[in-house]
């Protein structure tokens, strides 16, 4: 298969954002305060074990069509279309981050779905359109927890 130095580059700010995305969900997870307290915590960690798993996959799957990961904090916070976030202890504030953030990724996983079909890059398309189906059906119970 032949990429181009743009795809991977754009699967790399993919890439790049999951590990601002981790990182913010880490400090989620431990600066929670009220009553929503164990729920959260418990939710956050589930979301952010999810993510870890995400980001190898990922990384190896530009690996496996020629690509190099970016692995440098540096690199992350230069490409990532997700900043770090202040200190948020709110549980509302969180789940409106988490809401936002996920809307954010998923912008740039259906534009390289697009990109990965011109490149017949059917393993990527896949692992994308998994990625896509997932945050569509969080999204929604996200929205609920919101009442939005
Ligand atoms: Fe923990």
């Amino acid at each position: 298969m032949k990429t181009t130095a743009s795809y991977i580059a754009y699967l790399n700010q993919l890439l790049s954002s999951y590990q601002i995305h981790y990182q913010n969900l880490r400090a989620l997870h431990w600066n929670i305060q009220g009553e929503k307290f164990f729920e959260l915590h418990l939710k956050y960690e589930e979301l952010y074990t999810r993510v870890q798993v995400i980001i190898d996959d990922l990384a190896e799957r530009i690996l496996m069509i020629g690509g190099k990961p970016m692995f440098t904090y540096k690199d992350y916070i230069t490409n990532s279309v997700i900043s770090e976030n202040s200190l948020i202890t709110d549980g509302t504030d969180g789940m409106k981050y988490i809401l936002s953030a996920q809307k954010e990724l998923l912008v740039v996983e259906r534009v390289l779905f697009k990109e990965a079909g011109k490149f017949e890059d059917e393993g990527t398309s896949a692992f994308l359109s998994d990625l896509i189906r997932e945050k569509e059906k969080t999204n929604w119970m996200f929205r609920a927890w919101l009442n939005q």
